[in-house]
């Protein structure tokens, strides 16, 4: 089973939400997964001009060369897509979006209506990929992943892919200097699981989530860190 990582942590592997994904992968990796993790910050990849010539002009080819061309066989090839991302003002980073939006290049022009609402039709032949969201955030509460989450839910059902749980690390910055093994060994179970079944177990993503300090330790923390750049 091929699985494709775009990483849109500027900080790739350094990063906060890798901390997550790096356990979450080994154990992909011990079901016996391969993987190819793309920094999309290594990568340039234009924003889409919304002419929509590959639909109607190109035969499903985009008039842009850019890096995008030797990402997209690999979403192809995949038959699990994680996207690993810190959030950025509610949502996903401009670049990850970017990439999403030329995905479009993959689609097809007519409508029908699926699952209860009209979409374009998947392209024949599409085998049926699993999808899964690793984040982090800064701030302390989980529900700061709540439009992303929805995002990527609605992204996945008219792309066709299965969604197939979110990895959710809030207060992110609480992961230093702590005893989060607990947390780490959840995620490692978590790529495990979605190897085998369709999702992960709400279980196993609550671990990953799980409170690390008390919000008002967290905010005294950040801001006592903070301090001296703003006096
Ligand atoms: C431009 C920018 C916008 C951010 N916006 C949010 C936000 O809306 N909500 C939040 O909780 N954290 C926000 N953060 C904090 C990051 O999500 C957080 O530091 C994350 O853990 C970084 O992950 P990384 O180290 O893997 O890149 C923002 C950070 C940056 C740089």
């Amino acid at each position: 089973m091929q699985t494709l990582v775009i990483n849109a942590s500027p900080f790739g592997r350094r990063g906060n939400t890798a901390t997550v994904l790096s356990p979450f992968l080994d154990g992909m990796r011990e079901a016996g997964g391969s993987i190819e993790i793309v920094p999309l910050d290594k990568l340039s990849i234009k924003p889409c001009r919304g002419d929509l010539s590959c639909w109607f002009k190109t035969g499903n080819v985009c008039v842009q060369q850019d890096d995008m061309v030797q990402l997209l066989p690999k979403f192809h090839d995949a038959d699990i897509v994680v996207f690993s991302t810190p959030v950025y003002c509610d949502g996903v980073p401009g670049q990850l979006k970017i990439m999403m939006d030329r995905l479009v290049v993959m689609g097809i022009p007519f409508l029908e209506v699926r699952d209860g609402h009209s979409r374009h039709p998947l392209p024949p032949h599409e085998k049926m990929r699993k999808f899964v969201l690793v984040a982090s955030c800064g701030l302390w509460e989980k529900d700061n992943f709540t439009p992303m989450v929805a995002h990527l839910q609605a992204f996945c059902r008219n792309t066709g892919y299965r969604f197939g749980g979110a990895l959710l690390r809030p207060h992110s910055f609480a992961m230093k200097n702590r005893n989060i093994n607990d947390i780490l060994r959840a995620a490692k179970s978590a790529g495990r699981e979605i190897f085998k079944n369709d999702t992960i177990s709400p279980a196993l993503q609550d671990a990953v989530s799980r409170i690390i300090v008390s919000r008002e330790d967290y905010l005294e923390s950040v801001n006592r860190k903070t301090s001296p750049y703003f006096t």
